[in-house]
């Protein structure tokens, strides 16, 4: 049976490692793990999700205090649209990541940014437009858009000088959301230079309703090569979710996609931005600890580990200091699931129903994880404690480059 590296992913007038490292929110797919996939030569994801918040962590920057004291007043009322982002901060946060990390850059691969439309801001239109830009003014190689059908995002970029050679692409999981963004953007004289097709086996948010067991990437995937060869179309297609071996990477190969998406194995690498504790979770956990539920305020399903302490979690709204779900009208879906909890029980205050997604992704609280999270533990030794081997993220790359007929090669003790 062939391996991964026997094919290669043609972007751009240039050939990659055909692998690709999903962007992981929020610092889940950190700069350092991003890096490590360019410089093997695939392509490597960061994520601009909270990216202020993400900039006072990792560069010393205040922008969340900022926010808080200039909003600190609101804090007790349940309507957030006061509560705006200052554009200036965000582009300077959003520089400060892309620029740390383009600037470290080795090897012949690329790194690119996930960038998710669910993220409204209190002002959707402005905050992803100054994202988007920002991105590309700080020289990364190219934009995922994900979490949305982005039909106006194209729009938002085309006066950039990089606008038509930055490689910019999208997420979709269906035939009918990628007819639409190209329907949506045909006048713009600008195809998406790839397509990732996640299916529903994939981590984070799903592009499904609770009926995703009903759905299967390689279908779906079909049904995208399909639509794109009867509209003579030529867009690479990189189908993302559930790909856990290098082999399973093969089998999309020789079926007509360009390159494969993978995250989940790489949540337990040392490169990854989950503490320690949490990547241990991901290796202990098995097939029933994983479940696919609605308390992400965005509406959209998310997969997770059900024990985690974002679930039935009992935070205030949060968003005078973040407030990254926001809609245009200043609402999360969480304030008023909050509201009911403590209507229901004052005393004890427990949300199930919704999780403040800003706060506990940022404590990393929430532990998304693709389905096949519970097989992380036959990737890497026991320890004689009980705890699982951590994984370099060069260890993971590499076993997906080069395993053929299923196999996974688990590390050497001293890696
Ligand atoms: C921990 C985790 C966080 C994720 N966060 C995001 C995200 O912020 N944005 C996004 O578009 N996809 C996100 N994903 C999806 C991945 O980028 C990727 O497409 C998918 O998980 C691939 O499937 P696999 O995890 O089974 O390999 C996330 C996945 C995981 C495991």
């Amino acid at each position: 049976m062939k391996c991964l590296d026997d094919f290669r992913l043609q972007l751009g007038g240039r050939e990659y490692v055909p692998l690709m490292i999903g962007g992981m929110g929020v610092d889940i797919s950190t700069s350092d793990l991003a890096l490590e996939a360019a410089r093997l030569g695939g392509i490597g994801h960061i994520s601009d999700a909270m990216v202020p918040t993400v900039s006072d962590r990792r560069y010393k920057t205040r922008y969340v205090a900022a926010k808080m004291a200039k909003y600190k007043f609101n804090v007790g009322n349940d309507d957030k649209s006061i509560a705006q982002f200052d554009l200036g901060d965000l582009a300077e946060a959003q520089r400060l990541h892309v620029e740390y990390t383009m600037g470290r850059k080795q090897g012949d691969g690329l790194v690119f940014i996930n960038i998710m439309e669910k993220l409204g801001m209190n002002n959707p239109s402005a905050t992803l437009k100054v994202r988007l830009e920002a991105a590309l003014d700080n020289g990364i190689d190219g934009i995922s858009l994900s979490a949305g059908l982005h039909l106006g995002s194209f729009a938002l970029m085309q006066d950039h000088p990089r606008f038509r050679d930055a490689q910019l692409g999208i997420i979709v999981s269906s035939v009918r959301a990628l007819n639409l963004f190209l329907r949506k953007t045909k006048g713009l004289d600008r195809l998406p230079d790839f397509v990732v097709v996640e299916g529903p086996l994939a981590g984070g948010h799903l592009g499904f309703g609770l009926d995703w067991k009903k759905y299967d990437l390689a279908t779906i995937t079909a049904e995208v090569l399909a639509f794109l060869k009867e509209h003579d179309l030529t867009i690479p297609v990189i189908p993302a979710g559930g790909i856990f071996t290098g082999s399973d990477g093969v089998r999309f190969m020789e079926t007509g996609s360009a390159a494969v998406q993978v995250a989940t194995r790489f949540t337990v690498s040392h490169e990854c931005g989950l503490p320690k504790h949490v990547r241990q979770e991901y290796f202990k956990a098995s097939e029933e600890d994983v479940e696919v539920n609605l308390v992400s305020p965005t509406g959209y399903p998310m997969r997770m580990l059900k024990h985690c302490p974002a679930i039935g979690a009992h935070n205030r709204p949060n968003c005078e200091q973040f407030g990254y779900l926001l809609d245009r009208n200043g609402h999360c879906a969480y304030i008023d699931a909050y509201n009911r909890a403590v209507e229901k029980n004052p005393d004890d205050v427990h949300v199930y129903e919704k999780t403040c997604l800003c706060t506990q992704m940022r404590k990393f609280n929430c532990w998304t994880c693709g389905e096949y999270v519970y097989r992380l533990k036959d990737t890497t030794h026991q320890l004689a404690d009980g705890s699982y081997a951590e994984l370099s993220a060069e260890h993971i790359f590499e076993d997906y480059r080069l395993s053929r007929d299923d196999k996974i090669a688990l590390p050497d003790i001293t890696d």
